[in-house]
């Protein structure tokens, strides 16, 4: 007898500089899951609204903004990217304008209203593709996006570490600031929820975290490699 191999939903919520864009993309690799980082969704989003000259403190010009934003998404190697209106991110996405605004956009509930069924529908996207599964990768995603995932883990890491990552990257950010903001609003608060897997970070190498994830999710395919 046969049995139909597992589609597995991996969620992988933390903060910034947590490690989790490294840590995703290769259990993605790895497991052959469809990767998508669900900040850079954000990220976009507010790259977009500020580029029409749209406040966060204004919900209405936000809400009608959106409405003439059509979502669409590319593959590009294992990562679903986000595409609006046929176009695909780049670099302004990680600039220092983004990292101010992203959190103020981020709080406002027709943005996250915008993106959950956009996000939800990754998984019929990942099984389309003939992917082994989805690695999803945010602030909410065990919590509000998929909370009956397979997995739910949270990464989490000391700030001090966390702002030395960020430096080595070469990157500014107030990755502190957007922490505190993203945990303080109303709408999906970043949470580590009832159930997750809090992993912390601080003093493993990427690799370890990887390969401590890995064991954990390995049994649940059967222990095959795609
Ligand atoms: O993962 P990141 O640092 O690129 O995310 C950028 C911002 O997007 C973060 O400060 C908060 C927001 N975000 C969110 O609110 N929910 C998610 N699922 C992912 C990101």
């Amino acid at each position: 007898m046969t049995t139909a191999a597992p589609f597995l939903i991996v969620a992988i919520d933390g903060g910034a500089a947590s490690g989790k864009s490294s840590t995703s993309r290769a259990l993605s690799e790895q497991f052959h899951l469809l990767h998508v980082d669900t900040g850079s969704h954000y990220r976009f989003v507010t790259h977009q609204l500020l580029e029409r000259g749209v406040s966060p403190e204004d919900e209405a010009a936000v809400a009608a903004a959106l409405a003439a934003l059509p979502l669409g998404q590319r593959i590009v190697g294992r990562s679903s990217v986000i595409e609006i209106a046929g176009q695909i991110p780049g670099d302004e996405i990680r600039g220092p304008r983004v990292n101010e605004n992203v959190s103020r956009f981020a709080a406002v509930p027709a943005v996250r209203r915008f993106l959950l069924a956009y996000q939800r529908s990754q998984a019929q996207v990942a099984r389309t593709g003939g992917f082994r599964g989805l690695v999803m990768e945010g602030r909410d995603i065990g919590s509000v996006i998929f909370p009956e995932a397979d997995f739910r883990f949270f990464l989490h890491a000391d700030p001090v570490e966390r702002a030395r990552r960020r430096a080595a990257e070469g990157q500014t950010d107030s990755i502190a600031e957007r922490d505190r903001l993203d945990a303080a609003r109303k709408t999906a608060p970043f949470v580590c929820p009832a159930g997750a897997t809090p992993i912390d970070s601080t003093h493993m190498t990427l690799p370890q975290v990887v390969d401590h994830l890995a064991a954990l999710i390995a049994p649940r395919l059967g222990g095959s490699q795609p």
